[in-house]
C-alpha cells in the first residue's frame, strides 16, 4: 500500500530529503536533498534542460507556425531590482489571504485553485467559505462532546461556551483533535500576506534599499528579453528557459515538500506573434503533458485542469495545471504540477510601460496603473521590448506562453509514482514483501550497483576494475557487505534499475549478471560489452 508516512521515511532512511536544520529541530517548509535526493534532482532537471532547451524536437510545430525554433537559456540573480517587482505587479498583489482560530492557534490559507479555506496540517478538514469553516468548528465540537461525554472520568467538568469548547481537563484529547489543539472556537479576520521574503541591499538599509528574493524565475526572463534578442539572434518565435531556486514565505508549508518556502522551478517563457498565441499554447500544453508521461507518470494519475474562463485574466485566452493525484490528498483531488499560461503582452508591457492594470476594461486595450494623483503608480524601465519581423518589417510586442513546473514538486511525484510495495524472493528463496522505487532509468539516482558475490577468491578484484570503468560513464555504486540478497533490497529501494554481480563464473568465462529491478529476470552478459549493454538498456 502506498501511504504518504511510507514514503516519507523511505525518504529519509535512504537519504532522499531531510528536514532543514533538523539538529535544532529544523525550520517548517524547507528540505535539504540528501546524497540520492540530489542525484534525482539533478537527473529531473537535466531531462528538462535536454527536451526543453538543448534537445528539443522541433519538427513538431503547430500550423502556421515556422517548422522551427529555437530555445535558449539563461541564469539570472535571484536580487533584482525593487521595480521589477513593483511593474510586475507582485509587489501589490502577490498575497495570500489567512485567517486564524482565536483558541486553537490553528491558521488557515485561502486556496485559490479549490476556492475553499483549508486548515494547515490537518488534511481532514476541507471546507469553502468563513461559514463553512464556522460549522465544521461547530460539527467538530459537537463529535468533540460526544467522544467525551462517552470517556471523560467526570462529564460535569465538560463546558461549553458559544465561542469555544474547552477541552483542559479532559484526558485524550489528541485522539479527536490536533496534539496542540485544546480549544477550537473563533476566527479572525481575513487577512493579506505578501508571500515575498524582504531583504535588503546594502549597509543602511532604507526604504528604497528594501528589495525581495525571486518568488520566480519568470521575471529574470522578460528583463533580459532584449538582451537575448541582442546577443543571439534568435527569431520570434522562439523560447528561453530557466532553472533555479525561487521563495515564497507560504502561510502554511506543508505536505512534504509540496508546499516549500524555498524550492526550484524550471520555467520557460517562450515568444510568439500575438496571432500564433493560441497555437502555441495547446503546443505547449500538450508538450509538457507528454513530458511528464514519457518520464514514468501514470496518465491515470495525471490531470490537465483547464482554468475556467472566470478564473483567467482577460488578457489570457488559457491557463492549464498539469496536476498530480499525490497520495496525501483525499480520493480524487489533484495537486499542481505545473501551469501553461498564454499571458498575452501583460509582461514585456509591464516592464515597457508600467505596471499595467489587470482590472482595466474587457475588450480594451490595457491601461497603465494610476496612482492617487492621477500618474503612473510604478514606472517601467522605459526601453522599447518590442520586436521588428525582419520578413515583414512588422513590429510588435510578442505575445507569451509559459510553462511553468516545480522541480521540487516534480521530485515528489516522481517518488510517490515510484514508490511500490511487491513480493520477491530472499536469499533463501522465501517471498517477502519488497519495496522497491520503479524510477525511471534516466532520473534513478543510480544507474548501476556492482556487487562481488562473496569476498574472497579474486571477485571483489573484478567487481572492482568493473566500478571503475562503467564510473566513467553514468553513476554507479560498488557493495561488497553483507548478503547479496540485502544488498538488492537496498538498492531496490534506492530505485537502482541494474545490479551487476561478479560470481565464480566470471572468473573463468569472463561474464557477469545483469539484474533488472522491476522484472526480476537475470542475464548474463561478457564484461567486454557491459557498458554497451548497460547504455542501451538506459535508453
Ligand atoms: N511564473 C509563474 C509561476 O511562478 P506558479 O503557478 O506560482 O507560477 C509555478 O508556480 C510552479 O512552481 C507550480 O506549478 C509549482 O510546481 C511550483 N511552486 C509554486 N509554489 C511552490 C511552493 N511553495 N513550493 C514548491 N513548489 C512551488
Amino acid at each position: 500500500m502506498k501511504s504518504m508516512d511510507k514514503i516519507v521515511s523511505l525518504c529519509k532512511r535512504r537519504g532522499f530529503l531531510f528536514q532543514s536544520s533538523e539538529i535544532y529541530g529544523g525550520v517548517q517548509g524547507f528540505w535539504d536533498y540528501g546524497p540520492l535526493g540530489v542525484e534525482l534532482k539533478r537527473n529531473l532537471k537535466e531531462a528538462w534542460w535536454q527536451d526543453m532547451i538543448r534537445g528539443h524536437n522541433d519538427l513538431v510545430t503547430p500550423p502556421g507556425a515556422p517548422a522551427s525554433f529555437e530555445m535558449v537559456g539563461l541564469d539570472c540573480t535571484i536580487i533584482m531590482h525593487p521595480q521589477v517587482w513593483k511593474c510586475s505587479g507582485h509587489y501589490d498583489l502577490f498575497h495570500d489571504h489567512m485567517v486564524d482560530c482565536r483558541e486553537s492557534k490553528k491558521r488557515y490559507r485561502f486556496d485559490q485553485v479549490r476556492g475553499r479555506w483549508c486548515e494547515r496540517g490537518d488534511q481532514k478538514i476541507f471546507v469553502s467559505t468563513l461559514a463553512e469553516v464556522e460549522q465544521e468548528l461547530d460539527e467538530v465540537r459537537r463529535r468533540a462532546m460526544k467522544f467525551f461525554k462517552l470517556r471523560a472520568k467526570n462529564a460535569d467538568e465538560l463546558t461549553i461556551s458559544d465561542e469555544s469548547l474547552t477541552l483542559d481537563k479532559l484526558d485524550d484529547t489528541d485522539s479527536v483533535l490536533a496534539p496542540d489543539a485544546k480549544t477550537l472556537g473563533t476566527l479572525t479576520e481575513p487577512r493579506e500576506f505578501n508571500l515575498m521574503f524582504k531583504t535588503t541591499l546594502g549597509a543602511l538599509g532604507g526604504e528604497d534599499d528594501t528589495t525581495f528574493l525571486r518568488p520566480e524565475t519568470a521575471q529574470g526572463i522578460f528583463v533580459n528579453f532584449k538582451n537575448v534578442l541582442d546577443s543571439s539572434r534568435v527569431k520570434v518565435p522562439f523560447g528561453i528557459g530557466q532553472i533555479g531556486k525561487s521563495f515564497r514565505n507560504e502561510i502554511t508549508p506543508r505536505n512534504f515538500t509540496f508546499r516549500s518556502r524555498e524550492f526550484e522551478q524550471m520555467e520557460i517563457e517562450f515568444f510568439c506573434p500575438p496571432d500564433q498565441s493560441q497555437a502555441w499554447y495547446r503546443y505547449w500544453r500538450d508538450r509538457r503533458m507528454a513530458w511528464y508521461t514519457e518520464l514514468g507518470l501514470s496518465s491515470d494519475s495525471l490531470i490537465m485542469r483547464e482554468h475556467e474562463p472566470a478564473e483567467l485574466a482577460h488578457y489570457s485566452v488559457g491557463t492549464a495545471d498539469i496536476e498530480y493525484a499525490f497520495p496525501f490528498l483525499p480520493p480524487g483531488e489533484y495537486g499542481e504540477l505545473e501551469g501553461i499560461a498564454h499571458r498575452g503582452d501583460f509582461d514585456l508591457r509591464s516592464h515597457m510601460e508600467g505596471k499595467l492594470n489587470p482590472n482595466s476594461p474587457e475588450g480594451e486595450p490595457m491601461q497603465v496603473e494610476l496612482n492617487e494623483h492621477g500618474k503612473p503608480k510604478y514606472r517601467g524601465s522605459g526601453k522599447d521590448l518590442s520586436y521588428r519581423d525582419e520578413a515583414t518589417n512588422e513590429k510588435f510586442i510578442p505575445h507569451v506562453v509559459e510553462p511553468s513546473a516545480g522541480a521540487d514538486r516534480g521530485v515528489l511525484a516522481f517518488l510517490c509514482e515510484a514508490y511500490t510495495e511487491d513480493e520477491a524472493p530472499d536469499d533463501k528463496g522465501q517471498m517477502q514483501t519488497r519495496t522497491v522505487m520503479k524510477l525511471h532509468p534516466r532520473l534513478a539516482p543510480i544507474k548501476a550497483a556492482i556487487f562481488p558475490l562473496v569476498k574472497k577468491d579474486g571477485m571483489p578484484e573484478v567487481a572492482q576494475e568493473i566500478y571503475g570503468e562503467l564510473k566513467q560513464h553514468m553513476n554507479v555504486f560498488y557493495d561488497d557487505k553483507g548478503a547479496v540478497g540485502r544488498r538488492y533490497r537496498r538498492q531496490d529501494e534506492a530505485g537502482t534499475p541494474f545490479c551487476i554481480t561478479v560470481d565464480g563464473e566470471s572468473l573463468s568465462d569472463k561474464t557477469v549478471t545483469i539484474r533488472d529491478r522491476d522484472s526480476l529476470e537475470q542475464t548474463r552478459v561478457k564484461i567486454d560489452e557491459l557498458s554497451f549493454a548497460l547504455i542501451e538498456r538506459l535508453g
